[in-house]
């Protein structure tokens, strides 16, 4: 096959290196946006009257053809034409002649790729948000139908003190939340347009920058053509934003493994979302959780690899910048199946309010409850928290409760208690007192519900 750079060179490329350094197998994907930023380009080279206009509707006419084969899998993507821009301006130049040859005046590859994956991130960035918003209400659907659950609340998962479920599944959604705000930065950053560029300095040509960027609809154009051309900051947030949802989605799948263990049993996780073992008959494995935990790591290696990659690069391009799409396309695939799969699974799963309500009443996580009330009883803190370690203690060697006690037991820690304190540390009010700002009660709850249904609507 015949290089368009073929000119200067004497040999042809040797066949192990027109495929080492090809990079067709992953960039065909942007074979849209590379359309889409030609006939862009070659519109506004008419209208600058640096191509005449039948050449580019000749171009437009080729393009066009060439995504329909494309879409109807009637393309046939050749390795030693490197990537997907030369493997289309080759094919155009086939069918349409010396038109074709003149698309890519003023214009380089350099700001070509960079054109097609700032189009491509834009247009995922969009898609994945859609997918954040629905993992967020899902989160917020199961915090609305187990809204009176309570649950032990955990540090150092060490039962501490009893929360609502809802509560649990909406810090969540809060994360959820800033994982789509920081994706509508990734979006700002994508949505600046490099073509113009040329290789790294700008071109000769009279070139209308602007009627390019008007055409593919972006908010701004790059005004450094050496930034223009090796600028991966764009993606390097993509790529933290993902490791960042990902973490996130990480901590609740250790949890939903965890709570669906026989010695948690918290919740049931759908039978359609979980599989079994080829050995153990009576096995039901979380795999979906363990797989979203695992692929994080994988997640968060894209970015060290594409930190890594652009640390000690001089500018403008280089050839080790192709290496930003293989981890940039694995992680748009594994962000979204993850969410997708996540959203489901969220929805479907079973919470066994009993069990989780026996594991606070069989606990002692209403401790602080106690030293609270002899606190609004006049104690200072520090004594309360020595008094309610005392029964504690106390309780354990008598292997009681702190429900069990009667009040001649309370007593012989302090005076101050009285009748109602046994009201006081039932789980129901230990959580209805939490009525701080941003705490567990189920009037802070329910606020953080209705908050969260109002963001969601402007998201
Ligand atoms: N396939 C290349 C990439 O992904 C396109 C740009 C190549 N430019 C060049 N001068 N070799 O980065």
């Amino acid at each position: 096959m015949g290089k368009l750079w073929g000119g200067r060179f004497s040999k042809t490329t040797d066949e192990m290196i027109n495929e080492f350094q090809a990079s067709i197998q992953f960039d065909k994907r942007m074979y849209q946006e590379d359309i889409a930023g030609s006939i862009a380009h070659a519109t506004m080279l008419a209208k600058c009257g640096i191509i005449p206009e039948s050449d580019t509707k000749a171009i437009i006419d080729g393009l066009q053809g060439i995504l329909a084969d494309i879409e109807a899998g009637n393309f046939s993507f050749d390795v030693a034409l490197e990537d997907i821009h030369m493997n289309i301006e080759k094919r155009l130049t086939d069918r349409i002649g010396e038109a074709g040859g003149r698309l890519h005046t003023a214009r380089s590859r350099n700001d070509q790729v960079a054109l097609d994956t700032h189009m491509y991130v834009r247009k995922e960035t969009a898609n994945i948000a859609k997918l954040v918003l629905d993992m967020e209400k899902a989160l917020v659907e199961v915090a609305e139908k187990y809204s009176d659950a309570i649950m032990p609340g955990y540090t150092h998962l060490q039962r501490a003190q009893p929360i609502l479920f809802a509560h649990h599944m909406l810090a969540y959604f809060s994360m959820l939340n800033r994982d789509f705000s920081r994706l509508k930065g990734v979006y700002e950053r994508a949505d600046i347009m490099p073509l113009g560029a040329g290789a790294l300095a700008g071109t000769t040509f009279p070139i209308d920058r602007q009627l390019v960027a008007e055409q593919l609809n972006f908010g701004a154009v790059y005004n450094n053509s050496l930034d223009a051309v090796s600028d991966r900051d764009y993606i390097l947030e993509f790529l933290s934003f993902a490791s960042i949802m990902m973490m996130h989605l990480s901590r609740i799948s250790e949890e939903i493994i965890l709570w669906c263990s026989r010695e948690f049993s918290f919740i049931e996780l759908d039978d359609a979302h979980c599989t079994g073992s080829s050995m153990m008959p009576q096995k039901k494995n979380p795999d979906v959780s363990e797989l979203v935990r695992g692929k994080t790591g994988r997640v968060i290696g894209h970015l060290m690899a594409m930190l890594t990659t652009a640390k000690g690069l001089p500018l403008a391009y280089n050839k080790d910048l192709q290496e930003d799409k293989e981890g940039l396309f694995d992680t748009i695939d594994t962000v979204k199946f993850s969410l997708s799969v996540y959203s489901a699974m969220i929805r479907a799963m079973r919470v066994n309010q009993e069990l989780m309500l026996k594991a606070v009443r069989e606990d002692f996580s209403n401790a602080t409850d106690l030293a609270d009330y002899l606190v609004k009883k006049g104690l200072p803190f520090r004594q309360a928290h020595e008094v309610s370690g005392k029964s504690v203690h106390y309780c354990i060697e008598q292997k009681k409760w702190l429900m069990d006690l009667t009040l001649e037991e309370f007593k012989q820690f302090s005076p101050l208690f009285e009748e109602d304190i046994l009201e006081e540390i039932k789980p129901e009010t230990c959580v209805a007192n939490r009525n701080s700002f941003g705490g567990t009660s189920y009037q802070q709850v329910e606020l953080q519900i209705k908050t969260a249904k109002e963001i969601m609507k402007n998201q």
